[in-house]
C-alpha cells in the first residue's frame, strides 16, 4: 500500500510517499481501507517537533526522542471496513466509518481497535467531510462540556473560532445553549454567522480584553491570549480556557486555581469512543456540520501540511487517500 511516512523531525519535505506492506488486523481490530483523511494541528506539530514553549521534552518523550516513533502521521480517518478480526462483533466488512486512529490516516490503510474511537459514518456525509470532523469536534466537546463545564445561557468568547477545533466549539457552544462570541478575521465572519455565532469580533482591528464586555468563558484555540487579558475579560466565577499552552501557563494556572474566583483550566482532550458516536450522531441530525479548508490528493500531503502550518487555514485540511 501506499503510505506517507516521516522518519526525522522537520519540515513538509520529510514526509514521503512510500510502498509498504499493509498492516493486518488483530483479533479485536478492524482493517480500514481509508478513502479520506485530515492533516490537523497535532499532525503538523509531531512532524516539525513544533511543541509549544517548555514542552519539547513532554512532546518528545510522547513521540520519540530522537525521531519519530510512528512513521504514519494522520489522527481522522474516513473509509471502508475491508476485514475484521476474529473477535469483533461490531463492524462488518463494507461499514462506512470514521474516527480516530492515533496515527496512520495518511495511508491506503490502517487498522484500529473496533471499541475504540470508530462510529459508522452518517449517510449525509462524504468520506471527506467525515475525515474533516473527529479531531476538531472532539477537542470542542471535550474542552467545552468537561474542562469549561458550559451551562446553558452563559455567554463564551471563542478565539480562533475559524480554525479546526473553532468551527465545531461555536457549533457546539449553541448546541449547549450559550450566547456565541466568535473572533476571527472578517473574511471568516459570514461562514461563522451561518455556524450560529452571536456576536462577532475581528482580532485584526479589535482587543477584546478592552472592550469593556465580560464573559463566563473564554476558550483561546490559537494560543494568542494570556492569564492578564483573559482575567479582564471574564465574570467574577469565568473559566480561561487555553487549549495552546506552554510550561509557564501550566504553573501560572495551579498558581492561580488556588484562589477563588476566576479559573485558568488546562487540560488536554482525549478520544473516546462514546463522543465519537455523539458526534456522528449530531452530525445525522444536521446539528454539527464540518467546514473544509481544502482537498489535497495523498501525493501531494506535503501541500496539505504547508496550509496547516500556516495557523491560517479555516476549518480541516483533508486529504483525499481514494484514487
Ligand atoms: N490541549 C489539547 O488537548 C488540544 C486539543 C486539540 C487542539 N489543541 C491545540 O489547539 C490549537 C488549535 O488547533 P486548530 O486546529 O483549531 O488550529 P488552526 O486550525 O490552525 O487555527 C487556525 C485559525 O486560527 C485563526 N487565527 C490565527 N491567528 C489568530 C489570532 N491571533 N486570533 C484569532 N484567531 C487567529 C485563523 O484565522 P485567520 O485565518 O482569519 O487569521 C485560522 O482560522 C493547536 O495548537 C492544537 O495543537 C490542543
Amino acid at each position: 500500500m501506499q503510505a506517507a511516512i516521516y522518519e526525522t523531525y522537520g519540515p513538509a519535505s520529510v514526509v514521503e510517499l512510500r510502498d509498504i506492506p499493509r498492516p493486518e488486523p488483530a483479533e479485536g481490530e478492524l482493517l480500514i481501507r481509508v478513502e479520506a483523511s485530515a492533516v490537523s494541528t497535532a499532525d503538523w506539530r509531531l512532524r516539525a517537533g513544533a511543541f509549544p514553549r517548555g514542552m519539547w521534552l513532554p512532546g518528545r518523550l510522547f513521540a520519540g526522542l530522537f525521531r519519530p516513533r510512528r512513521k504514519i502521521l494522520g489522527t481522522d480517518f474516513a473509509g471502508r471496513v475491508e476485514a475484521t478480526g476474529a473477535a469483533v462483533q461490531n463492524f462488518r466488512t463494507g461499514d462506512s466509518v470514521f474516527g480516530f486512529s492515533g496515527s496512520g490516516g495518511h495511508a491506503q490503510f490502517l487498522t484500529v481497535a473496533a471499541d475504540g474511537p470508530v462510529a459508522l459514518k452518517p449517510l449525509n456525509l462524504t468520506p471527506q467531510e467525515a475525515a474533516a470532523v473527529p479531531f476538531g469536534a472532539v477537542s470542542a466537546l471535550v474542552f467545552l462540556r468537561d474542562v469549561a463545564k458550559i451551562r446553558p445561557g452563559e455567554k463564551i468568547l471563542i478565539n480562533g473560532a475559524s480554525g479546526g477545533v473553532g468551527i465545531f466549539a461555536v457549533q457546539l457552544a449553541k448546541h449547549f445553549g450559550a450566547e456565541v462570541t466568535a473572533v476571527a478575521s472578517r473574511p471568516n465572519h459570514a461562514m461563522l454567522q451561518d455556524l450560529g455565532a452571536d456576536h462577532l469580533i475581528d482580532y485584526k482591528t479589535e482587543d477584546f480584553s478592552h472592550s469593556g464586555q465580560t464573559w463566563d468563558v473564554i476558550l483561546d484555540t490559537v494560543g494568542a491570549t494570556n492569564w492578564t487579558q483573559a482575567r479582564a475579560a471574564l465574570t467574577p466565577e469565568g473559566r480561561y480556557v487555553p487549549l495552546e499552552f506552554g510550561l509557564g501557563s501550566i504553573f501560572r494556572a495551579l498558581f492561580v486555581n488556588l484562589r477563588g474566583g476566576r479559573k485558568f483550566r488546562i487540560a488536554v482532550s482525549g478520544d473516546k469512543p462514546e463522543d465519537v458516536r455523539l458526534i456522528a450522531e449530531l452530525l445525522a441530525s444536521r446539528k454539527l456540520r464540518p467546514v473544509i479548508d481544502s482537498v489535497h490528493p495523498l501525493a501531494r500531503i506535503r501541500d496539505a501540511h504547508l496550509r496547516v502550518e500556516t495557523r491560517h487555514k479555516t476549518g480541516a485540511v483533508v486529504v483525499a487517500v481514494a484514487a
